[in-house]
C-alpha cells in the first residue's frame, strides 16, 4: 500500500513538471506576498509585479488549474491529467513546504467530501461582455502622483491578459462622490441652455483621457469599451439648485441635459476615446429617499419622470447621432430593478426601447434576492445585463478604511459574481480599481475598499487585495465573447459557474468558502472526468478543452 501510493505520488510529481517546465518558459512573475493583520497581499512596485501569462492545457487530455486561497496562493498554476483516477489536490501555500514540495501533489490521506460537478457544453446560456473597474477622479488623482513604472503596473495589472484581462471601464461624466471636490460643465453661466461654456473638455477629464490612452498602450487591451454615467447636473438645472439633496431636473432643462451627455460624448471621441455606453444616470434614487445616506452629488428621478426624460429628450437626441451607443437604465440598487422598467414603459412604452442595457448596484444584494434581476431579465432577455457598480465599505457596520489582506473581502466578490452570473449576467463592472489607504480620495469622506491600494505616503508601492484574485478568477479567463454553459452540482459544498469561450476551451470556476478542503469531480460529457482536491477557503479556475 505504501509502495503503492509512493510510486503513484512520483507519477503526480512528473505530471507536475511536465507542467512546470512548460510554465517556466512564459514571462509569469508570482506574487510578492506580504502579510498585513487581516491577510495576505500581493506587493507592487516601480520594478516588481505579479503577473500570469494566460495559461493553456497543452493537448486533450491535459487540464490546467489555476488557484487563489486564503493561506496564500494567487493565481498559482498546476496541470493534471482527464480522466486520472485519483485527484490531484491542490497545496494550500505554505512557506515552510516552499522548498520541500516543488509539485503541489502530495496525496491526501483523509477522505474530504466529494463534490460533482456535472458541465454540460450543449447547454447554454448568456454570452459575456466582459468586465471592469471604474476610472473616478480619484483613481485620476491617485495615478498622477505615481510614477510612470508604479501606474503601468496598475494599468497592466487591471487591463493587461496577463494580469486579470478587464475590457470594461466605467466612468463619470462630469464629478462623482471619488472627487477631489463636485463639479459640473457648465456651472457657469447658470441657466444656460445653449451649454455656450460647455465647448471643450476640463482639464481634469484631459488628465483622464490621457492616462486611459497610456493605460491602451501598455496593456494592449482588445476592445476597451467606456460606459460614462452622470452624478449631477449642473445645480441651477436642478430643482433645489444644489448638488445633493432631494432633487430634480428642472423641466426646462430636459433637453439641455440630454445635450450635455451628448456633447460629452462628442468631447471624448474627439479627444480619441470613443464611448460605448451612457447610463440615464448613477442611482437616481439617492435623490429622491436615500439623500440622508448618500451626501454626495446625486440628481432624483422617479421611474415615470425619467420615462418622460428618455423618450422626449435623451432618446432621440443620442440616437440622431450615435444609433449603436448603449443605453443603460436603471443603475441603481436590486431593489429599484424589479419596478423601475415596469413603470417607465406603463408611463411611456417607448422610453424602454431606446434602453439597451440594464444595469444595476450590488451594494444590497445580501439583502435583496436575485427574484429581483430575475424579473427585468424575463422581460427584456435581449438587452445586455451589468452590475455597473460593486465595493465593500460602504455600510455603517462595514470598515470604511481599506482592510489590506481580507480574504473575507475577496469571497464577497466571489459569491456575488457567482450568483449574477448565474442569473444570466452579462459583465461587471467593479467600482475604484485603485485607492488610498484611506479608501479615499472622496470629497464627502465616503472612503471605501478597493482592489488595489496605493501607498501614498511612500508613493512606490501598490498592494493588490484578495478582492483583485477573486474577481479576477472570473475576468481573466472568461473573454468577451464567452457563452456561460450547464455546471450542476451534486451538493452545496462548493460553488461554480462555467463557460465556453470563444476559442472553444471550457473554463470553470469553483469556490470553496468552507473550512476544510473538498474533492471536486468535474465531469464532462465530451471529455471524461476530472478530480481534484482544493483547500479550504479557496477559489480556483480550471481550463479544459
Ligand atoms: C520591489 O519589489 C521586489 C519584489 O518584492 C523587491 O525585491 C524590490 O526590492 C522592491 N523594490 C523596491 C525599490 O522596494
Ligand atoms: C505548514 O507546514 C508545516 C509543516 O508541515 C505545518 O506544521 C504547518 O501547520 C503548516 N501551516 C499551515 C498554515 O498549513
Ligand atoms: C527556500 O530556499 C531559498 C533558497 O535556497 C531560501 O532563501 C529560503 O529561505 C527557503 N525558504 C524556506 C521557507 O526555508
Ligand atoms: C451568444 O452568441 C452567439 C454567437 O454570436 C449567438 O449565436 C447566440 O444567440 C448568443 N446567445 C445569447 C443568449 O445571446
Ligand atoms: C498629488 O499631486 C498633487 C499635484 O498633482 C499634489 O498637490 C498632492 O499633494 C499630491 N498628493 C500626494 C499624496 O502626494
Ligand atoms: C465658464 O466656466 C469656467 C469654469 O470652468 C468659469 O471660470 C467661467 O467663468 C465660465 N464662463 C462664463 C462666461 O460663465
Ligand atoms: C436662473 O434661474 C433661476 C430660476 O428662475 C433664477 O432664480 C436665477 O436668478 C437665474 N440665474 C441667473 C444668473 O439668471
Ligand atoms: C507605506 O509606506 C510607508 C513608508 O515606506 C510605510 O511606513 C507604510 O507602512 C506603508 N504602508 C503600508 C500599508 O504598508
Ligand atoms: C475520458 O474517458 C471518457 C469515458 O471513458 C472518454 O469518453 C473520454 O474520451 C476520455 N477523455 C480523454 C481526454 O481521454
Amino acid at each position: 500500500m505504501r509502495n503503492a501510493q509512493g510510486s503513484l505520488k512520483n507519477l503526480l510529481a512528473l505530471c507536475f513538471l511536465a507542467g512546470f517546465v512548460a510554465l517556466s518558459s512564459q514571462t509569469s512573475t508570482p506574487c510578492a506576498l506580504r502579510e498585513y493583520p487581516a491577510g495576505l497581499v500581493c506587493v507592487c512596485n516601480a520594478t516588481y509585479c505579479d503577473y500570469l501569462e494566460n495559461p493553456s492545457p497543452e493537448n486533450e487530455n491535459e487540464f490546467v488549474i489555476v488557484s487563489s486561497s486564503k493561506g496564500g496562493l494567487r493565481f498559482d498554476t498546476t496541470s493534471g491529467t482527464i480522466n486520472a483516477s485519483d485527484f490531484i489536490q491542490v497545496v494550500d501555500y505554505n512557506e515552510s513546504l516552499e522548498n520541500a514540495t516543488q509539485g503541489k501533489i502530495v496525496f491526501e490521506k483523509a477522505a474530504p467530501r466529494t463534490v460533482t460537478i456535472q458541465v454540460d457544453r450543449e447547454k447554454h446560456f448568456q454570452n459575456i461582455t466582459g468586465f471592469g473597474g471604474s476610472f473616478t477622479g480619484a483613481v485620476s488623482y491617485i495615478l498622477d502622483n505615481l510614477s510612470q513604472d508604479v501606474q503601468d503596473h496598475i494599468y497592466k495589472s487591471f487591463y493587461s491578459p496577463h494580469g486579470i484581462g478587464f475590457n470594461l471601464m466605467r466612468t463619470s461624466i462630469g464629478g462623482s462622490d471619488f472627487e477631489l471636490a463636485p463639479w459640473a460643465y457648465n456651472e457657469l453661466p447658470e441657466n444656460d441652455t445653449t451649454l455656450s461654456n460647455f465647448t471643450q473638455l476640463d482639464s481634469r477629464d484631459e488628465k483622464r483621457i490621457e492616462q486611459i490612452k497610456r493605460l491602451k498602450l501598455v496593456t494592449n487591451v482588445e476592445n476597451l469599451r467606456i460606459k460614462a454615467a452622470a452624478w449631477s447636473p449642473p445645480p441651477w438645472m436642478k430643482s433645489n439648485n444644489k448638488w445633493t439633496g432631494t432633487s430634480r431636473l428642472k423641466e426646462e432643462y430636459y433637453q439641455t441635459w440630454a445635450d450635455y451627455h451628448l456633447r460629452w460624448i462628442e468631447l471624448w471621441e474627439k479627444a480619441g476615446l470613443p464611448i460605448w455606453a451612457i447610463s440615464t444616470g448613477n442611482e437616481p434614487s439617492n435623490g429622491v429617499i436615500f439623500m440622508f445616506f448618500a451626501k454626495f452629488m446625486s440628481l432624483g428621478w422617479t421611474p415615470r419622470k425619467q420615462a418622460v426624460w428618455v423618450s422626449d429628450n435623451l432618446g432621440p437626441t443620442i440616437r440622431s447621432k450615435y444609433q449603436d451607443l448603449v443605453i443603460f437604465g436603471n443603475d441603481d440598487q436590486r431593489y429599484t430593478f424589479s419596478f423601475w422598467f415596469k413603470m417607465m414603459k406603463a408611463m411611456r412604452s417607448d422610453s424602454v426601447d431606446y434602453l439597451t442595457g440594464l444595469s444595476v448596484h450590488w451594494y444590497w444584494d445580501e439583502i435583496f434576492e436575485p427574484a429581483f434581476i430575475d424579473v427585468a431579465r424575463k422581460e427584456m432577455p435581449d438587452k445586455i445585463m451589468l452590475v455597473t457598480e460593486s465595493c465593500i465599505g460602504d455600510k455603517p457596520w462595514q470598515s470604511a478604511v481599506p482592510i489590506l489582506g481580507s480574504w473575507k473581502r475577496g469571497e464577497k466578490f466571489a459569491r456575488n459574481f457567482l450568483q449574477n452570473l448565474q442569473h444570466d449576467f452579462n459583465g461587471w463592472i467593479d467600482w475604484n480599481i485603485v485607492l488610498d489607504e484611506q479608501g479615499g480620495p472622496n470629497y464627502v469622506s465616503n472612503f471605501v475598499d478597493a482592489p488595489s491600494i496605493a501607498n501614498m505616503t511612500s508613493l512606490n508601492e501598490f498592494y493588490k487585495q484578495p478582492m483583485f484574485y477573486t474577481m479576477g478568477h472570473f475576468s481573466k479567463f472568461i473573454p468577451e465573447g464567452s457563452t456561460r454553459i450547464a455546471a450542476e452540482r451534486t451538493n452545496v459544498n462548493v460553488d461554480t459557474v462555467a463557460f465556453l469561450r470563444p476559442d472553444g476551451s471550457v473554463v470553470v470556476v469553483v469556490f470553496n468558502s468552507g473550512y476544510a478542503s473538498v474533492n471536486v469531480e468535474v465531469r464532462d460529457k465530451k471529455q471524461g472526468s476530472i478530480k481534484i482536491n482544493i483547500p479550504q477557503k479557496s477559489i480556483h479556475t480550471i481550463l479544459y478543452n
